[in-house]
C-alpha cells in the first residue's frame, strides 16, 4: 500500500512513521542481527559470508536522500507522488567490494533480498535488481539506520541497499545476496518490469536515475486559506541538482520560486513563492528544471508538473481586523 500524502509532508526529513512502505512479495521477512548474514559471490576473487557485526566493522556513511517510489511497474506513466527525504546510515557497497576483490570480467552488480512471493502473475519469486559494477560501486550504499535509528522491519531491516540518486526500486530491502557476474540477470524485477522508454529515445532502459520533479505541500491540496499573502511552497528534487521551480496559478503564466540550493548530500530542495491570492477558488501548478535541462512535463508521464486546488476565504470581518 503507497501512501503518497504523510500527516506532516512539510518536514525536511521525513519522519519514518510516514515514509511509504512499498513490498511487491508480501509480508517482510523475519530477519534479525543475530542470524543475518549477506553472500557475496560470483565473479569475485574471494567469496564472502559477511554478519552483521563485521559489516558494521567497515566504514560507515550518513547522508540525506530523496527517497521516491517509481510507482506501479505494470502503469509507468502514472503519478503516484510517493516521495519522502530521509537520512541514511550505512558502509559503502565499495568497502564490500574491496574485500572481495571484482574479477576483470565482472560488469554488473545483482542485488537480492530474503523475500520471496507472487507478483505480476510470477509465483515464487525473488526480488532482484542489479546496476553496472561502476555505477554500484561509486553509488550505492548498505544501509542498517534511517533517521538515526535501526531499519525497521518494513524498510528492510537489517541491511538494505539504497542507491540515492535512483528510483526506490533500486533500494533492494533485506540483502542477503550479492552477485557479480558477466550479464545483466533476466528477472521479473530487471528486464521485464520496471523497464521504460524515455522521451526522445526508442530503446527501452531500466528505471534507475530519477526524473526532475516537484510537489506543493503548502497550502495542502484541498484546503481553504485566508484571501491575501500566502506562501506556496514545497520540495523538488531529480538525481542533480535541481536550478528552478516555477509557479502557476490559475493559468497566470509561470512565475520563479525562491529555491535552497542542494548541498553536498542528494536530498530534496524547497522552493517557496509568496502570492496574493484572491478570494475565490485556485488551481495551483509547480514545475521544475534540472541542471540536465530536464523540465517536468505539462501532463502525460509520471513526474508531469504537480496541481493542487486551495479556496481562498475572503475575511469575515468587515474592516478587515
Ligand atoms: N526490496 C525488496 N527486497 N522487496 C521489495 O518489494 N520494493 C522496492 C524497494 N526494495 C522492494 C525492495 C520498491 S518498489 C521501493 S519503492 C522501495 O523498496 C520502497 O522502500 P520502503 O518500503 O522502505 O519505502
Amino acid at each position: 500500500m503507497i501512501r503518497t500524502d504523510p500527516p506532516t509532508p512539510d518536514l525536511f526529513l521525513t519522519p519514518v512513521d510516514e515514509v511509504f512502505v512499498r513490498n511487491h512479495l508480501g509480508p517482510h521477512p523475519r530477519l534479525d542481527t543475530a542470524t543475518w548474514s549477506l553472500t557475496v559471490e560470483g565473479l569475485v576473487e574471494r567469496p564472502l559470508r559477511l554478519d552483521f557485526p563485521t559489516l558494521q566493522s567497515l566504514p560507515q556513511t550518513r547522508f540525506t536522500a530523496v527517497h521516491e517510489c517509481f510507482g506501479n511497474p505494470l502503469h509507468p506513466t502514472v503519478p503516484t507522488r510517493a516521495v519522502t527525504n530521509v537520512e541514511w546510515a550505512g558502509v559503502p557497497l565499495a568497502a564490500v567490494l574491496e574485500l572481495a576483490g571484482p574479477l576483470p570480467e565482472a560488469r554488473h552488480v545483482w542485488l537480492e533480498g530474503a523475500d520471496t512471493g507472487d507478483f505480476g502473475g510470477e509465483s515464487g519469486t525473488s526480488y532482484l535488481k542489479d546496476l553496472p559494477l561502476d555505477l554500484a560501486g561509486a553509488e550505492v550504499v548498505l544501509a542498517h539506520g534511517m533517521n538515526g535509528e535501526p531499519l525497521r522491519p518494513d524498510h528492510g531491516y537489517p541491511v538494505r541497499a539504497v542507491a540515492p540518486l535512483m528510483f526506490g526500486t533500486n533500494s533492494v530491502k533485506w540483502l542477503s545476496r550479492i552477485v557479480l557476474a558477466a550479464d545483466r540477470p533476466d528477472h521479473l524485477f530487471t528486464t521485464r518490469l520496471y523497464t521504460r522508454v524515455l522521451p526522445g529515445e526508442s530503446e527501452s532502459r531500466p528505471v534507475r536515475e530519477k526524473d526532475v520533479s516537484s510537489k506543493l505541500l503548502a497550502p495542502g491540496d484541498g484546503s481553504s486559506v485566508p484571501a491575501g499573502t500566502c506562501e506556496l511552497a514545497g520540495y523538488a528534487w531529480s538525481s542533480t541538482e535541481v536550478t528552478s521551480v516555477e509557479v502557476s496559478v490559475d493559468d497566470a503564466g509561470w512565475q520563479p520560486a525562491a529555491l535552497d540550493r542542494r548541498g553536498p548530500d542528494p536530498a530534496w530542495q524547497r522552493f517557496r513563492l509568496p502570492y496574493d491570492l484572491a478570494p475565490g477558488p485556485h488551481r495551483i501548478r509547480c514545475r521544475a528544471t534540472d541542471s540536465a535541462g530536464r523540465v517536468q512535463p505539462l501532463a502525460g508521464d509520471r513526474n508531469a508538473v504537480h496541481e493542487i486546488r486551495v479556496v481562498a476565504e475572503a475575511s469575515t470581518h468587515p474592516t478587515g481586523r
